[in-house]
């Protein structure tokens, strides 16, 4: 199979979250261009809305006004955040810090995902939060006045970083968290673009909010985890080179990329102009000989999101391929351990799961079957991937979860796709 082109992948997922989240709590006109306009962006935009910011709808230069956290509004209605876990977990630092109570709420897959991460520290800045059976949505935060502090947290996440950060800010007092490893940092880069003093040491952040929050003013880079569907069927083709511009190369979400080297893979991230405080630039991926490789728990922060995909590529790379350290997969949109590797085993591939990750063997034969995505965005596009290579021959039972992250996957991969 051939492949050539360029292609745009759309804006970033986890910039485009923080940014109409610090519009709203800016004071003034923030514009923000190119935002990622996808089922999991429209969550967050709901639930702005429903606590009083005017939202227009989202197109690819928006204008929001923003009139602090004061001005947010007691919701009339529960907080649905769908589908999306950065919405809950950084919104709800937020509603800790507003004199009101919100109930947060999702759908059945977001309603099973672990809250009480973000519950415990927003419950130590002094907000009363109640999550269903202690873990999951509905999630009730009876807000207020909230107090300085220092958390440590268990688990490698930006979302319970973040979530702690947006609370500081919210109401206005000094965090600082300390993570088991460096998540990704769009937060801090954008508080510091917006006149927040943001310390970082090793794996510390301390945040001195501002009075005011200045409005954002940026173009969303793209996203590298979408980029990455694309690079991975380049690097799978037989012959070929895909270019993917203006996307965002932040080391915190690169790790796919340094992997893909590590297998063998001609992929190349050349830098261009930065953007509100982000790396971007062009990714090349062309077609390559992959073997495969072990990662473990220090390879996982950045690239958690493309772990599924990994496997995938894996499956069709010479040799063995381990996941080590990687549990958190099993509290994604799915249990991406056992769905990936369900999956890989039901189109024929050897693939076995570890508790904290999974091995996988590769194998030049057709793959072929039916994926059950249990409506997981990412599950969907990683085998994706797999079938648009001719040989195999995959059936995916929900395409249209890719609307999550992707709307446009299914057409880019086609397009990137040549006779
Ligand atoms: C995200 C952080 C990651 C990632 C998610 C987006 C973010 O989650 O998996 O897709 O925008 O902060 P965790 O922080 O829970 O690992």
């Amino acid at each position: 199979m051939n492949v050539g082109g360029t292609i745009r992948v759309p804006g970033d997922k986890s910039i485009s979250h923080r940014a109409l989240m610090f519009a709203a709590l800016a004071h003034g006109a923030s514009r923000i261009r190119d935002i990622l306009p996808s089922a999991d962006i429209h969550s967050t935009a709901s639930v702005l809305c429903t606590l009083g910011v005017s939202m227009p709808p989202l197109s690819s230069d928006l204008t929001i006004m923003g009139r602090g956290a004061r001005a947010l509004r007691a919701p009339s209605a529960d907080l649905d955040c769908g589908n999306s876990g950065t919405s809950a977990r950084l919104l709800s630092g937020i509603a800790a810090a507003l004199p009101f109570t919100s109930r947060f709420v999702g759908d059945s897959s977001l309603s099973r995902r672990p809250m009480r991460r973000v519950a415990e520290p927003l419950r130590a800045m002094g907000a009363r939060v109640e999550c269903a059976d202690g873990e999951g949505l509905p999630m009730t935060v009876h807000g207020g006045p909230l107090h300085a502090i220092e958390w440590r947290t268990e688990t490698a996440s930006a979302q319970i970083k973040s979530a702690i950060l947006l609370a500081g800010v919210a109401g206005g007092v000094n965090v600082a968290v300390r993570e088991p490893a460096p998540t990704r940092d769009h937060t801090e880069r954008m508080l510091v673009a917006l006149g927040a003093t943001v310390e970082t040491h090793g794996t510390m952040v301390r945040l001195t909010p501002p009075d005011h929050l200045s409005p954002v003013e940026m173009r969303v880079p793209r996203d590298p985890s979408s980029a990455a569907f694309l690079a991975a069927l380049a690097v799978l083709a037989n012959t070929g080179e895909l270019e993917l511009p203006d996307v965002c190369l932040n080391p915190t979400r690169t790790g796919f990329y340094r992997a893909l080297v590590r297998m063998g893979a001609r992929v190349t991230l050349e830098s261009g102009a930065p953007e509100g405080g982000e790396p971007v630039g062009t990714v090349h991926a062309a077609a390559s000989s992959l073997s495969g490789i072990t990662l473990d728990r220090a390879d996982v922060p950045s690239m958690i999101d493309e772990l599924p995909l990994l496997a995938c590529v894996a499956a069709r790379s010479a040799g063995t391929t381990t996941i080590r350290g990687a549990e958190e997969l099993r509290v994604k949109e799915s249990d991406r351990i056992a769905t990936v590797v369900a999956n890989l085993r039901a189109i024929g591939a050897t693939a076995e799961e570890l508790p904290d990750g999974m091995c996988i063997e590769g194998s030049d034969a057709p793959l072929r079957g039916r994926i059950v995505s249990r409506g997981d965005h990412r599950i969907a596009m990683a085998f994706g991937v797999l079938g648009a290579l001719p040989e195999n021959a995959i059936d995916i039972d929900d395409r249209a979860c890719v609307a999550v992250s992707y709307p446009a996957f299914w057409d880019d991969l086609r397009r990137a796709v040549r006779p």
